[in-house]
């Protein structure tokens, strides 16, 4: 949720440490503040209420020269925004600076006893007690010191800590929350995730939960919290850093929308053969898939509704019965979970706090665990059995788009992959997919190009009082993600719905100001989607319809039509969704909305 960075090396810090925090402000951004200690020995620290550039503003573009230093950008969770509340936060000395992801639950006792041991604690965080804890422990080595204190936190963190008297040092930990190490030539880093770093180095040490690790310029230790010394792999980022640039689009989300044919392509690589579709990474647990008799799918937000496509082909083509989980409800009642349910868990990040809670159930209860993520390195690709990345790239937008599509994608080839293993598809299915699937890419090139018209449909529609998305079938979780989309970007109230219930209910919200949103693509339900559609129209709203190009009809019914080339129905949700994440996108941007960093959001969501 919170963004952190910290340097030390022979470099100006501060640059280094601004320009991170502005590559992971996407995470939160309600405030940000630096610490560096200067060449000359003095601790200095500005932190602001407000976006990076606020930050940036108070420093006059010049912060002091210094080797060493950290930087936060913030989402907050407990105490208020304001300049006090900023991240970094200090020790009674003033020597000592800590920033922080996560929660520490336990923190009113820690406060409490913190004040009557005589400490003034400044700020309404949690996370200040960690630097009065490290200020009690502290022997002169930092290292040994932020261990001790790491012994009193109870919740979740990513923290690093820096001391003004060892000037080349940083200190970091995780536990549940990530941190990663960049290992430089004669110089180290930390940072929440690989953007804040991949144009310094793409060498990295994921740190795993309960790792602390104690850094200086080139080298990097990491123990547990006992100071017993780990081995830690370094991994080399795949990307580049103009991967995580806007590359001349005016909004990350554009610019992700428009690599999606890309992404696609990407995310098949290797793994779609002319006899069908092969998934390497499941391997070494194919023993276990064959006795698969239920499948849960775990997953937040847009991967929950992509988990809806992989369910139903689950179900589908491994004919046993299959359901996607919001992740935050699963744990108050969780089905029943033994050795014979496979749960897939899907998530961008690899570290939604939910997510990995309720994986972490069915892990204990004994389930197969396969992790469909974005992130090598992430939390949890190590709570999974096996882990499927979507190979997508790095998404910056909060509003996830291109990773929407590559989670559709890798759930239709992992339930075929599994399916085909099992014996449950015939060839012939297999060879119709595959072709179906080779043809994606340049298709989705094409839902791009015919959405062109979706920018002049926005200015039309940019006013309108809400919206309602209707879909069925494989239409439905792209009518939810439509409406997520247009809820999150652009402030509009939404409902996305089966198109069935509309007569059950929300129908009494439509009207001329009410628009609604319908996935109307060739498939079995076309003729159910158009008496929705009809019905809406009756009630004078306007309808824009999603429909495959060449139908004849569906004009008669529409206000407007967004074409999107024909596919199997499996793979619809894909192109369907396409023109909807434009439409969202303009609609935002004609109401002058914050598209990349909305209001209330971070993209990485580490508290349950
Ligand atoms: C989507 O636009 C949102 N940013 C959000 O719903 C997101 O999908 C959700 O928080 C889950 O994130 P994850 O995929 O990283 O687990």
């Amino acid at each position: 949720m919170c963004g952190i960075v910290g340097y030390t090396g022979p470099r100006e810090a501060g640059p280094i440490l601004l320009d991170g925090l502005r590559r992971l402000e996407y995470r939160g951004y309600d405030s940000a503040g630096i610490a560096l200690v200067t060449h000359a020995g003095e601790l200095f620290v500005e932190k602001r209420a407000g976006k990076v550039a606020v930050l940036t503003d108070a420093l006059g573009g010049e912060p002091p020269t210094a080797g060493v230093g950290l930087g936060h950008t913030r989402w907050a969770t407990h105490g208020r925004v304001s300049d006090l509340n900023a991240h970094p936060h200090s020790d009674c000395t003033g020597r000592i600076t800590v920033v922080h992801n996560g929660i520490v639950e336990n923190f009113r006792a820690l406060r409490d006893e913190l004040a009557a041991g005589g400490h003034v604690l400044a700020s309404e965080t949690d996370t200040e007690v960690v630097a009065h804890l490290v200020e009690d422990a502290y022997k002169g080595d930092l290292a040994d010191a932020v261990r001790s204190a790491l012994h009193r936190l109870e919740g979740a963190y990513a923290l690093v800590v820096m001391h003004q008297d060892e000037p080349d040092r940083l200190v970091g930990a995780r536990l549940n929350v990530p941190l990663i190490v960049g290992v430089g030539e004669g110089e180290s880093f930390f940072a929440s995730d690989a953007s804040a770093l991949v144009a310094y180095t793409k060498k990295v040490i994921f740190l795993a939960d309960g790792d602390v690790a104690d850094i200086r310029p080139g080298t990097a230790v990491v123990t547990d919290i006992d100071g017993m010394r780990l081995e830690r792999l370094v991994d080399t980022i795949p990307w580049s850093a103009e991967a995580a640039e806007k590359g001349g689009y005016e909004h990350f989300m554009l610019k992700e929308i428009h690599e999606q044919p890309t992404a696609l392509r990407s995310a098949m690589a290797g793994r779609v053969r002319r006899g069908g579709v092969c998934l390497e990474e499941i391997d070494p647990i194919r023993d276990r898939l064959a006795n698969v008799n239920r499948v849960e799918l775990i997953a937040c937000g847009t991967a929950y509704y992509a988990s809806l496509v992989g369910a139903q082909l689950f179900q589908d083509w491994l004919g046993v019965p299959a359901r996607a989980n919001v992740a935050s409800e699963f744990r108050y009642s969780p089905p029943p979970l033994d050795a014979r349910t496979l749960v897939v868990a899907v998530t961008q990040s690899g570290e939604t706090a939910d997510t990995i809670a309720a994986t972490r159930l069915a892990r204990e209860r004994g389930s197969i665990v396969i992790a469909v993520t974005n992130t090598v390195g992430s939390a949890i690709t190590r709570e999974a059995h096996a882990a499927v990345f979507l190979q997508a790239g790095p998404e910056v937008a909060v509003a996830a788009t291109k990773t929407f599509v590559t989670q559709v994608l890798t759930l239709v080839m992992l339930a075929a992959d599994i399916a085909q293993q099992l014996g449950r598809r015939t060839k012939a299915e297999e060879e119709e997919l595959v072709v179906a699937l080779k043809a994606l890419p340049e298709q989705a090139e094409r839902a791009i190009e015919l959405a062109g018209a979706t920018e002049e449909m926005a200015s039309r529609y940019a006013e309108a009082a809400g919206f309602m998305y209707i879909g069925r079938a494989f239409g439905y979780p792209a009518a939810l993600e439509g409406a997520l989309k247009i809820k999150e970007i652009s402030y509009l109230h939404a409902e996305g719905y089966a198109a069935g219930e509309l007569k059950h209910g929300p129908i009494s919200l439509l009207d001329a100001d009410v628009p609604l949103v319908a996935v109307a693509t060739r498939s079995a339900v076309y003729e159910k989607l158009i008496s929705n559609l009809m019905e809406g129209k009756a009630r004078d709203a306007r309808v824009i319809a999603v429909a495959t190009e060449g139908d004849k009809q569906i004009e008669q019914f529409a206000t407007d039509v967004c074409w999107v080339p024909d596919t199997l129905e499996p793979l619809s949700t894909i192109l369907a969704v396409i023109p909807l994440q434009l439409f969202a996108y303009y609609v935002a941007v004609a109401r002058g909305r914050d598209v990349d960093q909305p209001r209330n959001l971070a993209k990485s969501v580490t508290v349950e």
